[in-house]
């Protein structure tokens, strides 16, 4: 699917609802990895996070640590900058905790951030979305994410899994709508990764050294968590 199609579909998505677009176990998932990678550097850090929506993950994260009682933690994620981008036009009104956060619109394909300039990038269920192979948009999205990651920087990643691909283009192929089309193009061209081995290649392609993935599955949603370095 076309990046302008993502954008026509999630512009209306984000003004028109409170919503966010993945399984809640995902963003919690992705707000405690964050936490342990902050945690065990014992240092603020510059946090970006791509295809952030209305910037959920960073919400959880931050009410984390407000209610966690712990002054350390409060601390670190106080004095870290987190910044999100996201292809999709959203109202500043339904950005999640928009006063600890930057967030700017932007196209993962080509990052409005300067080279070695986060200690960790983020992606939840987001750059799995653009194109892979036939014109290169997810290689590119990838390539930026090691560009603007710092030497020794980490990836904290999810992919939609090949079975919930599978489920989900029952539900929407042929319909005829933007998310139709999505999901018919990527069963022309473009499945989700199906092995660990997979992800390692593609991120190993540019660059990372080190990539563990993990299935997680709840109830019928299913995704791989990719740590990166
Ligand atoms: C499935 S939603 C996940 C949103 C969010 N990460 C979450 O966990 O709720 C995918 C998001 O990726 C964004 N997106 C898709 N293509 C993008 C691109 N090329 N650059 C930036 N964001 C993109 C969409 O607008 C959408 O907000």
């Amino acid at each position: 699917m076309a990046e302008h199609q993502l954008s026509e579909f999630y512009t209306p998505f984000y003004a028109y609802g409170s919503g966010h677009d993945s399984p809640n176990q995902s963003r919690v998932n992705m707000a405690r990895r964050i936490r342990k990678e902050i945690e065990g550097t014992k240092e603020p850090q510059r946090i970006l996070g791509i295809g952030a929506g209305r910037g959920e993950v960073e919400g959880t994260l931050t009410r984390d640590a407000h209610g966690s009682g712990n002054r350390v933690w409060q601390s670190l994620v106080r004095q870290s900058q987190f910044v999100t981008i996201d292809i999709a036009d959203i109202p500043p009104r339904k950005l999640v905790s928009k006063r600890t956060r930057t967030h700017v619109r932007a196209d993962s394909r080509q990052l409005p951030f300067a080279t070695d300039s986060f200690g960790i990038c983020t992606s939840n269920l987001s750059i799995d979305m653009l194109r892979r192979n036939e014109n290169g948009d997810y290689e590119r999205t990838l390539g930026e994410m090691r560009r603007v990651l710092c030497v020794g920087g980490v990836a904290l990643l999810s992919f939609h899994a090949s079975s919930l691909f599978d489920n989900l283009s029952e539900v929407y192929s042929g319909r005829g709508g933007v998310r139709e089309q999505y999901f018919d193009g990527k069963s022309a061209h473009n499945p989700f990764y199906q092995h660990a081995e997979d992800i390692a290649e593609d991120l190993h392609a540019v660059g990372f050294k080190d990539v563990a993935s993990t299935m997680v599955v709840e109830g019928q949603d299913e995704w791989w968590e990719t740590r990166a370095e």
